[in-house]
């Protein structure tokens, strides 16, 4: 597939099938990963690939997190169950941690990258995946269900990886709104 092609091709999968995707398909991405660029080689990106049983754990985590432990119907149990059990893979993206400011941002951007890559190349596969943040990604409760620990590394997102719906498109910027030219 052309480069050009897999990044128009590339989108946000917000609703995944139970079908799995191959591990060598998930290794060719991380392999991709690898190749992201990075000022100093710090090479600071890690990926936690979660199986089943820790699955449940961060479903279980999820739920306290989002309804508190009130009373929630069947049918909000059952939408957050698909989200967090129905993709193929969750794989827990962290940034080494450094005391230096500058290295740090300038990892947070190679850590970026590598994220791109690694979606971009799933594309080329044609499986799809989201990076999501938020409340879950960082408690500490997720440190300790995917032993990453929190003094050595930072989790920036994590990665679902699968097969599902394509959304519909959306509005990109258009070049005139981003490129500038000064004479
Ligand atoms: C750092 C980062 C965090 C994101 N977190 C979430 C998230 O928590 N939930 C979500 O639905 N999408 C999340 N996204 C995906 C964006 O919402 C998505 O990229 C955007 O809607 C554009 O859609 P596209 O990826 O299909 O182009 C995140 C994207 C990035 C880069």
């Amino acid at each position: 597939m052309e480069i050009l092609q897999a990044i128009k091709e590339r989108r946000t999968i917000h609703s995944f099938s139970k079908r799995r995707v191959p591990k060598e398909i998930i290794e060719r991405s991380i392999d991709a990963a690898n190749q992201a660029p990075c000022h100093r080689m710090t090479y600071p990106w890690r990926f936690t690939s979660i199986g089943r049983k820790k699955r449940e754990l961060i479903l279980q985590l999820q739920l306290k997190i989002k309804f508190d432990d009130k009373p929630i119907d069947q049918k909000k149990i059952d939408i957050t169950k698909a989200k967090l059990l129905n993709p193929s893979h969750l794989l827990i993206a962290s940034q080494l941690s450094t005391n230096n400011q500058d290295q740090k941002r300038e990892d947070y951007a190679a850590c970026a990258c590598a994220i791109q890559n690694l979606s971009l190349s799933l594309v080329e596969d044609g499986v799809g995946s989201k990076w999501s943040t938020g409340k879950i990604t960082t408690d500490m409760r997720t440190y300790e269900i995917a032993e990453i620990s929190p003094s050595e590394e930072e989790i920036i997102g994590f990665i679902w990886v699968g097969y599902g719906d394509i959304p519909s498109p959306i509005n990109r910027p258009t070049i005139n709104s981003t490129l500038r030219e000064r004479n």
